[in-house]
């Protein structure tokens, strides 16, 4: 490509210069130089995420796909934009991805009675170290050195199988051998049926035997280091998943991947470095280096252990709906790239079906509902809802797409949980009097999930908005525009913000966010009447993810999205599928009982069944048609 076709783009506030190919748009362009773009449509121009203002220059529009609100502002889609001219471009607070690259907060909440980790399986991780002294060669004892490696093995290990040992490793062992007088540490992973040797070192050791539990979500990574010898987490990290850029759900990115292997590549890889930054950074913590690894549990949804591995999810999203697998062997970590000894083994936890992956699988077995003789539900908030009831005898599970809204996708003002997210909200008095709080404490930017979850409630508690999701035409701050129809709450002025703009809440917003708790709420609906029971059966509620762990249960029931039973059965416990991936690294015997939840996890497929869609409807209200489901809300 010659560069004199090239145009060269200044972006601002920055004031940094890119060169820019007559293919690439200017969120390409933004991408070059760091410059991260919200991207809930993966750049098909339907999100209105990527609006941007260009200050001098001319392009060229892929398709003209603005919004009225975006026309106003001047505003255009930097994913549907080619510079036709050398330009200067100016990218909103709004439109940037807050927090890319970012470590998140990363709150340990510990719940009584819940994943007491070896306490409740025995200690016996997956890989272990042992130190042996092998005897050398005479020339009446000349076994070959695996052999008496092995020999001295049997005296220092109460393991009576004989492990194999993988072939890189095998090339260091003589000289290993004889330059330490014999005396070396070995690691050796359990893989199931047989063990393998998968490390020798010198001996002594420094660093005791360490292990990986990965949790790959839709929208966040999150990572633990922990000692193998002591149960001990000694790092938990967690950031955004880079696979951002092609798209919020997972359908989006299915629908990426499934167009040619260099669109799959670029998903596996996005994952890939995400999660090595996230070892990285534990292992520097440390001081370890990635050779002390040697396994790692991975737990996702079914997309995204597919992508991890690199495997076509194509078939994931079309009827009817088959995973290339649901059960994944232990992966060499060299196949994966994964910054571990590459002669370790990655463990990926087994999927139930298409839509209810590893994650929930981790979930329901560090809840302990699966050995319960109570009746429970886990509900893991996420860029999907999963929910799982049953008990020690069944375990019923199904997947309510809610879609991104909770995280901020389609909803105008919705962001991320980062600094500048409002994430705390009351509104009284019809909205005449507002108090908002802030992540960070900094100028606010929009509202994460949590705080739409309290505005919502707290709009219908100060008789702002009605119960099908209408601003009252005497709320205070309540702006009608004629040009888009769409009446909205103005939070806050454009200067009380970072923003260029009021910072509203539209009806459309609204109505989004009220199908999305409609999704959740009928499918847990749906699953307790399909098994014959009602909502007070259910004893505990455990409500998981990084979302459920900010938001104010009570709010999420004034809203109708959780179930309106006692306070103290909903138990928010944070992130269970990287808690379940720890129990698994830490147990063969967790590792076990995963694929028998697995096995025994019956999938319910909520789209063919025609009751749910009545249901669906019946939930679209606040907090619902049905306000006898609502005792406690349509009494207050
Ligand atoms: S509209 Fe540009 S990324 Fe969605």
């Amino acid at each position: 490509m010659s560069l004199s076709r090239c145009h060269r783009v200044r972006f601002l506030p920055e004031g940094a210069w890119v060169q820019v190919l007559p293919s690439e748009t200017l969120k390409d362009a933004a991408r070059k130089i760091g410059i991260e773009m919200m991207s809930a449509c993966g750049g098909q121009g339907t999100c209105k995420k990527c609006g941007v203002r260009v200050l001098s220059g001319k392009c060229r529009m892929g398709m003209d796909l603005l919004s009225p609100a975006l026309k106003a502002r001047g505003h255009i889609l930097a994913c549907q934009a080619y510079p036709e001219d050398d330009l200067t471009v100016e990218v909103p607070v709004e439109s940037r991805l807050t927090g890319a690259g970012a470590l998140l907060r990363h709150e340990e909440i510990a719940v009584p009675g819940y994943e007491s980790g070896p306490d409740r399986y025995p200690l016996s991780p997956l890989a272990r170290k042992v130190h042996v002294t092998v005897d050398p060669p005479t020339l009446s004892e000349n076994m070959c050195d695996l052999d008496r490696l092995l020999k001295s093995l049997r005296t220092h290990s109460d393991s009576p199988a004989t492990p194999t040992i993988s072939l890189p490793v095998l090339r260091k062992l003589p000289q290993l051998l004889r330059a330490n007088d014999g005396k070396v540490a070995i690691t050796i992973v359990h893989l199931g049926d047989h063990d393998e040797i998968v490390q020798v070192d010198p001996s002594p050791q420094p660093h005791p035997c360490v292990g990986l539990a990965i949790d790959i979500g839709t929208t966040t990574v999150t990572v633990y280091l922990v000692n193998l010898k002591t149960g001990d987490t000694l790092q938990r990290l967690s950031t955004y998943n880079e696979q951002f850029v092609y798209g919020e759900d997972v359908i989006t990115r299915i629908v990426h991947a499934s167009r040619s292997e260099e669109n799959l590549d670029d998903l596996r890889q996005a994952a890939l470095r995400t999660v090595n930054g996230l070892i990285d950074q534990s292992l520097t913590a440390e001081g370890y280096a990635p050779e002390d690894l040697s396994c790692a549990v991975v737990a996702g949804n079914t997309t995204m252990t597919h992508l991890f591995l690199g495997v076509n999810p194509k078939h994931i999203r079309l009827a009817p709906y088959i995973p290339a697998a649901v059960d994944f062997p232990p992966v060499k970590a060299g196949e994966t790239g994964l910054h571990i000894n590459p002669q370790g083994y990655i463990f990926p936890l087994p999927s139930v079906g298409s839509y209810v992956g590893g994650d929930i699988v981790a979930g329901a077995l560090s809840s302990g509902i699966a050995d319960s003789s109570e009746m429970r539900m886990l509900v893991d908030l996420g860029t999907n809802g999963e929910v799982v009831v049953g008990n020690e005898e069944f375990l019923v599970a199904s997947a309510c797409s809610i879609g991104p809204a909770f995280e901020g996708g389609g909803i105008t003002c919705g962001m991320r949980s980062v600094p500048g997210a409002i994430h705390r909200v009351t509104i009284e008095d019809k909205g005449n009097r507002i108090h908002l709080e802030t992540v960070g404490d900094e100028k606010p930017i929009g509202l994460c999930g949590s705080g739409l979850v309290e505005a919502l409630a707290s709009l219908v508690r100060s008789g702002a908005l009605d119960r099908s999701g209408n601003f009252s035409r005497d709320a205070a701050r309540l702006r009608i525009t004629d040009e888009d129809n769409d009446p909205e709450f103005v939070l806050l002025a454009s200067e009380e913000t970072q923003l260029c703009r009021d910072l509203a809440l539209a009806t459309s917003d609204v109505k989004n966010l009220m199908r999305a708790k409609a999704a959740l709420f009928s499918g847990m609906q749906h699953l307790v009447t399909s098994i014959g029971l009602t909502m007070a059966d259910i004893k505990r509620i455990y409500v998981a993810g990084a979302f459920g762990s900010h938001m104010d249960i009570r709010s999420a029931v004034e809203i109708g999205m959780l179930a309106d039973v006692e306070a103290s059965r909903h138990i928010v416990v944070g992130n269970s599928s990287v808690k379940g991936a720890r129990l698994c690294l830490l147990s063969q015997e967790a590792l076990r009982e995963a694929t028998s939840i697995a096995a025994k996890m019956t999938y319910l497929e909520l789209s063919v069944d025609p009751t749910y869609m009545d249901e669906f409807m019946a939930a679209n209200f606040l907090p619902h048609t049905n306000l006898s489901l609502f005792p406690s809300v349509s009494a207050q």
